[in-house]
């Protein structure tokens, strides 16, 4: 290692794909950078990609170590879970009193929780971070989340906002919150991904085989929606993926991939976490739901044998069909983003994480995946009313849900006609139908509970807890 003793602001743990990209986006902002992977390659690729004097890779540790300022301040960017427990634990014997860790990983927020204490206890700080945007965002501008004591962001702020993307000149980092503010804020990006990514496969699937669009019309149809109101990254890159050529056959791409979706955690973690904080998140639910649905091939083709139906296409003016089609999409993407700000809502509550969901849209307006042009009315909607509960009570956006919510609903008929399935738009709709329902059916299943097991119910013309003998009760 070339770099002076103690020259380092920063150092890197993890020179895999986000790691090595975010110490060069560090670098190019001019902050002096060591890294550290125990793969002697790693650290030689983050050199050679370098080609600047103030960033430098090791797979020695203890160079590593001696390359950094003190107090340190040592990010990690690992595989979550059992990993980032090794690499604290190689790292403590070699850390002082008041060294900072970063964990920059997707771990799971009650790990953060574990871990932080820990750690205090030996006079370590810790921030539970979360970082979106894949290779090129960590390379040009990632959304940081960073979480867990305000003063030990204090000291890393400048770096996260200079390496952050900037929208409007507004770094996408914030200090969120305590402990795992970070992670839960990520974890719930990742959950609403998760949805996002269901319901653009389900408008594939209409306009492949309910309308039979081809690839290139595929692509311009995303195209067109990415130039209005849906626009945003995920769509951007689903119109780019269908004009993309497979080297191996010179076919589209697309085409050769495998329908079974795969997952490492995230969004399976936002539906259990809203279940227990009793929050319904049931797009989410359901894209978890039918990546794992995916993995059944061989029961889809027995299941396609035994109920033969074949997909009806879909009559009309296609134009007029797809514009309808882009009007659903979007409702249903703000009553998803709904349903996980309302999870940190609850979360924050629940946790004492104090979060300003304004400032959550604002650092999500770029470099994360989720990043879009709706989440300008979705900051706009809490800077006008901080304490709003469901983001689909703020006037503007329930003006924008209400004035579309018919294409949505003509978009699933459409569909349910045809014979695609679309269930998350059409759980996107039933959560709206049952959000904006004054009345609900749930008296019957209070009913039910009392006249199986005497649950009890409450009246709506008494107050208290009553139960009755239902065998015995007369008719009326
Ligand atoms: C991001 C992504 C990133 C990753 C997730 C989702 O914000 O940059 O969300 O964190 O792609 O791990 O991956 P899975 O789909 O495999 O769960």
């Amino acid at each position: 290692m070339i770099m002076k003793l103690a020259e380092a602001e920063i150092g890197m743990i993890g020179l895999g794909v986000m790691g090595c990209n975010l110490a060069l986006n560090m670098a190019d902002h001019g902050f002096a950078v060591a890294g550290y992977d125990r793969d002697p390659a790693k650290a030689a690729a983050l050199n050679q990609a370098a080609g600047s004097p103030k960033i430098q890779g090791t797979a020695n540790l203890a160079e590593f170590i001696a390359a950094l300022r003190r107090p340190r301040a040592i990010m990690l960017l690992v595989p979550a879970g059992a990993p980032v427990d090794a690499v604290i634990a190689e790292l403590l014997p070699h850390l002082a009193p008041g060294d900072l860790i970063l964990d920059a990983g997707n771990s799971h927020f009650t790990d953060t929780d574990a871990r932080a204490p820990k750690l205090k206890a030996k006079g370590i700080e810790f921030l539970g971070m979360g970082v979106s945007g894949g290779e090129a965002g960590a390379r040009h501008g990632p959304s940081i989340m960073p979480g867990g004591p305000r003063e030990a962001y204090e000291r890393v702020r400048p770096v996260l906002e200079a390496v952050a993307a900037q929208v409007k000149g507004d770094p996408c980092v914030v200090w969120l919150g305590p402990g795992s503010a970070g992670h839960y804020v990520k974890m719930v990006h990742n959950g609403i991904e998760y949805g996002i990514m269901q319901l653009l496969a389900e408008t594939y699937d209409f306009m492949k085989r309910g309308l039979g669009l081809n690839d290139d019309e595929l692509s311009a149809a995303y195209g067109r929606w990415n130039q209005g109101e849906i626009n945003g990254y995920l769509v951007e890159i689903t119109s780019a993926i269908f004009t993309t050529a497979d080297a191996a056959t010179g076919r589209r791409l697309i085409d050769e991939i495998l329908d079974v979706a795969r997952q490492r955690g995230t969004g399976l973690w936002t539906s259990q976490s809203a279940m227990e904080l009793q929050v319904p998140v049931p797009t989410i639910d359901l894209a978890v739901a039918m990546r794992d649905r995916s993995i059944f091939t061989k029961d889809r083709a027995q299941a396609g044998t035994e109920y033969p139906r074949p997909i009806r296409p879909c009559p009309g003016d296609r134009a007029t069909l797809l514009a309808q089609w882009g009007r659903g999409l979007f409702t249903a993407i703000i009553t998803i983003s709904a349903q996980g700000l309302a999870l940190l809502s609850a979360a924050s509550a629940k946790y004492g994480y104090g979060l300003d969901l304004a400032a959550v849209a604002r650092i999500w307006r770029g470099g994360c995946i989720i990043r879009a042009g709706v989440l300008e009315d979705i900051n706009a909607a809490y800077l006008a009313r901080p304490q709003l509960r469901d983001l689909l009570l703020d006037p503007a956006l329930a003006r924008m849900v209400a004035e579309r919510q018919e294409d949505l609903r003509a978009s699933v008929g459409q569909a349910v006609n045809a014979g695609v399935p679309v269930p998350g738009l059409m759980v996107s709709l039933g959560y709206l139908d049952a959000l904006r329902s004054p009345w609900q059916p749930a008296n019957l299943i209070q009913a039910q509970r009392d006249y199986f097991d005497a649950h009890t119910y409450e009246r709506t013309d008494a107050k208290g807890t009553f139960h009755t003998d239902w065998e015995k009760a007369g008719a009326k």
